[in-house]
């Protein structure tokens, strides 16, 4: 004798055929089986995956149910060999499931023109907001279609009367604790390609980032307000930082990247409208750099206060680099009162360690430090740079900057002996 069961509490929460079949027998066997369960693809709900059609409203739908699954876990699928053309769209939580997965399989492009963003926050275009146990993950792609605002971009045309300052990231993180994002190609932002703010305990892994060397403003990563974020094995190539981290982070590692063409990996810039800076705990290991307008550099504006510390450069390479090594506490100076201004951001407990390659310039190490704050504990382990111009000589300069070298250190040391 056998009885079957469909068991519809497991049905009502999602419209794939989802069968919990409970399979009784005389024999004291209990079979459970549940197909599908909990996955969302947005073929379902109506996406074309053409690449012309506007698939907003099936991706809309396909994150409702996802978010509302009644099971401990639910993934949303983008599927593989699919171009989905979405406009801006927020995948707002919480969510039901301790853990969502959104696995992007195929493409995910953007309007190519900006007016599809009228009435609409011009920062933003694919938002994760509020969503705690997130893992976004490939292979798949994301293409920003930035062109059209690159051509209106102020950065550009500054004359122009019509430019733009502001333009979309393409994946902005807010308020998202317990994340992860792996393994996709995402090209052509309008601006900053990833964004992550206010979110604790983020990992990205194994992307790759790409844009022309001349679109404006198109930082790989930008991270700020967020405590235990973890970047590695990615290779970042873009108009602007690779990485850039914000006011209010601590504990973020950079391990395994390579960086260029690009601005470099960049602490700051900080305490831009004279606010308490807190920064700390930043390692950078295993990074190289390529053709890039810096190496690794730490920017503070002189009207910031509150500190940066407790950061580490090692194991880093640069070649044909403009500025390899490069602290400016001084920057944007207020006209006329760089000896003036008592404020400044005080940075100490920043390590050098195993660092080589070319430097585009002469100045391959540059300390440039305020007089009112000035840096303090600034540590020069084993750095070896030369002139990428075979013949000519590099140089270190030092402006109130404080500590030791150890090691190696070329082109010598400059930091001033610690009190
Ligand atoms: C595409 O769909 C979204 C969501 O329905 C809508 O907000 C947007 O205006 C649509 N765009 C166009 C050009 O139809
Ligand atoms: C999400 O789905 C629920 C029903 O499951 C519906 O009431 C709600 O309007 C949907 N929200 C959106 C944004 O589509
Ligand atoms: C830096 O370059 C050296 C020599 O070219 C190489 O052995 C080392 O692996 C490189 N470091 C990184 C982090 O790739
Ligand atoms: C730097 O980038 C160029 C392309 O611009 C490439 O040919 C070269 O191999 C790269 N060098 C290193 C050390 O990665
Ligand atoms: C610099 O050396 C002095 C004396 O050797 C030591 O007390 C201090 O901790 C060192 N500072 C750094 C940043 O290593």
């Amino acid at each position: 004798m056998k009885i079957i069961l469909v068991c519809t509490t497991c049905s009502d929460s999602q419209d794939r055929v989802t069968t919990l079949i409970l399979v009784l027998s005389l024999l004291p066997a209990l079979v459970l089986t549940c197909s599908d369960l909990s996955e969302f693809n947005v073929l379902d709900y109506g996406a074309v995956g053409d690449g012309m059609a506007n698939d907003t409203l099936a991706f809309v739908e396909a994150w409702n149910r996802t978010c509302n699954a009644e099971s401990e876990d639910a993934s949303m699928v983008v599927p593989e060999g699919m171009t989905f053309l979405v406009y801006p769209v927020a995948f707002v939580g919480p969510c039901n499931p301790t853990y969502i997965t959104f696995l992007l399989s195929g493409t995910i492009i953007a309007p190519d023109n900006p007016e599809a963003w009228k009435g609409r926050n011009l920062g933003q275009w694919l938002t994760f907001q509020d969503v705690n146990g997130l893992g976004v993950s490939g292979p798949g792609k994301i293409d920003g279609r930035g062109q059209g605002w690159w051509d209106i971009s102020c950065k550009r045309h500054p004359q122009s009367p019509g430019c733009g300052k502001l333009a979309p990231t393409v994946l902005s993180f807010t308020e998202c604790n317990q994340f992860s994002i792996s393994n996709i190609l995402i090209v052509n932002s309008p601006q900053t390609h990833i964004l992550v703010t206010g979110c604790n305990n983020v990992m990205i892994d194994s992307l790759s980032i790409k844009s022309p060397e001349t679109s404006p403003n198109t930082d790989g990563i930008h991270i700020s307000h967020s405590t235990g974020v973890f970047v590695s094995n990615t290779d970042i190539g873009s108009g602007d930082d690779c990485v850039s981290i914000g006011d209010y982070t601590s504990h973020i590692d950079i391990t395994n990247v390579n960086c260029g063409p690009g601005h470099g990996v960049s602490i700051g810039s900080l305490g831009r409208s004279g606010n308490e800076v807190r920064v700390e705990n930043i390692n950078v290991n295993r990074v190289n750099f390529n053709k890039t307008s810096n190496g690794v550099r730490i920017k503070t504006w002189q009207v910031g206060r509150g500190h940066v510390r407790r950061v580490v450069f090692k194991n880093i390479n640069f070649t044909d680099v403009k500025n390899p090594i490069i602290i400016n506490q001084n920057y944007h100076d207020v006209k006329n009162a760089r000896k003036r201004m008592k404020t400044g951001v005080e940075i100490s407990h920043v390590r050098y360690s195993g660092t080589f390659g070319t430097s585009k310039t002469e100045v391959a190490i540059n300390l440039d430090c305020s007089q009112a704050v000035p840096c303090t504990n600034i540590l020069l382990d084993t750095v070896e740079l030369e002139s990428s111009s075979p013949g000519k000589r590099v140089i270190s300069f030092c402006n109130n900057a404080y500590g030791n070298a150890t090691g190696v250190v070329k082109p010598n040391s400059c930091l001033l002996k610690q009190f």
